[in-house]
């Protein structure tokens, strides 16, 4: 159902890269809801050519940028205000990849080369967009920035290995950002820490599936699937939450705030 919480909004939207993205839910819920806006990956992810799909389903123009790079991004944001005809109020931020997960390299023999890469895409690449986004003033009084996040950042998960170290440094911009870009244009910046959710990143972080399945037993309302986080996002990009800024929210049905449940326990007995 649509409420017309984003008409007359314009905005930014990166990760896109197939059905499954998290990023995709979100775009085809804000066009629902009335928004328009770009769409960006990195080139490669152009390449395989889905993100057209869904640019015409929501009559989004694609700009690629490979979020590492200030260049690419000061072009996003440059060609985004002309495209849309005007400063945005809203961006997604929604990029994440670790070459030492993808490569199966443990915590304890990290290759510090990959590291560089899986924090500059995985949270540098955060503070980028809002510099250049600062810089050009590119973003409208009241508007809102949000980035996928996970709980790994807090507590330890052994299989997100150093992912967990570039969550943890994304949540920490969008607090020292958020207090910055607050004070000086009221925009408001926040982290969204989701559910173990089906997607390409997802599915790459070794023993997807049992973890999955722990997460959805643990949890009293189960798993946040992609659709309901898209729901949530397009709060946070609305104007109903114009106060929350600098938060880290948790999105995944109670797992954060859950010991053990019940059907964990009798899993366990069961053994
Ligand atoms: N899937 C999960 O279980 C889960 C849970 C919590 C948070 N998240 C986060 O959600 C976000 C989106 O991931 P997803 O699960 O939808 O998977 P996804 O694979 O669909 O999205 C990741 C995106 O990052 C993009 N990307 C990678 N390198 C890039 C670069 N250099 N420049 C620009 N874009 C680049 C990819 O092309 C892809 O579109 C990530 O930040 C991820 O960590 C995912």
């Amino acid at each position: 159902m649509a409420y017309g919480l984003l008409k007359g909004k314009r905005g930014i939207i990166s990760g896109a890269l197939n059905e499954s993205s998290i990023a995709w839910k979100i775009a085809q819920r804000a066009h629902e809801e009335g928004a328009t806006f770009t769409l960006t990956n990195a080139p490669i992810a152009m390449r395989m050519g889905e993100i057209r799909q869904l640019a015409e389903q929501t009559g989004a123009e694609i700009i690629p940028a490979d979020a590492t790079s200030v260049d690419d991004i000061t072009n996003l944001f440059t060609k985004s205000q002309e495209v849309l005809g005007g400063k945005v109020d809203f961006v997604l931020h929604s990029i994440g990849m670790s070459p030492n997960i993808r490569k199966g390299k443990a915590y304890t023999d990290l290759n510090y080369e990959w590291l560089k890469q899986t924090l500059d895409i995985s949270a540098v690449s955060f503070h980028k967009m809002l510099q250049t986004a600062y810089k050009l003033d590119a973003i409208n009084e009241w508007g809102s920035v949000v980035a996928l996040t996970y709980m790994a950042a807090q507590r330890t998960f052994p299989f997100y290995t150093d992912m967990a170290d570039a969550k943890a440094m994304l949540e920490s911009i969008a607090r020292s950002f958020g207090y910055r870009y607050g004070k000086s244009h009221k925009v408001r910046i926040n982290t969204v820490s989701q559910s173990p959710t089906q997607t390409t990143a997802g599915g790459g972080i070794g023993g997807f599936d049992k973890f999955f399945d722990f997460a959805d037993k643990t949890a009293p309302l189960g798993n946040a699937t992609a659709d309901q986080c898209a729901d949530y996002v397009i709060t946070l990009f609305s104007d109903l939450t114009r106060m929350v800024t600098m938060q880290n929210l948790f999105h995944d049905g109670g797992f954060s705030m859950t010991g053990i449940s019940e059907e964990v326990m009798e899993a366990l007995t069961k053994k």
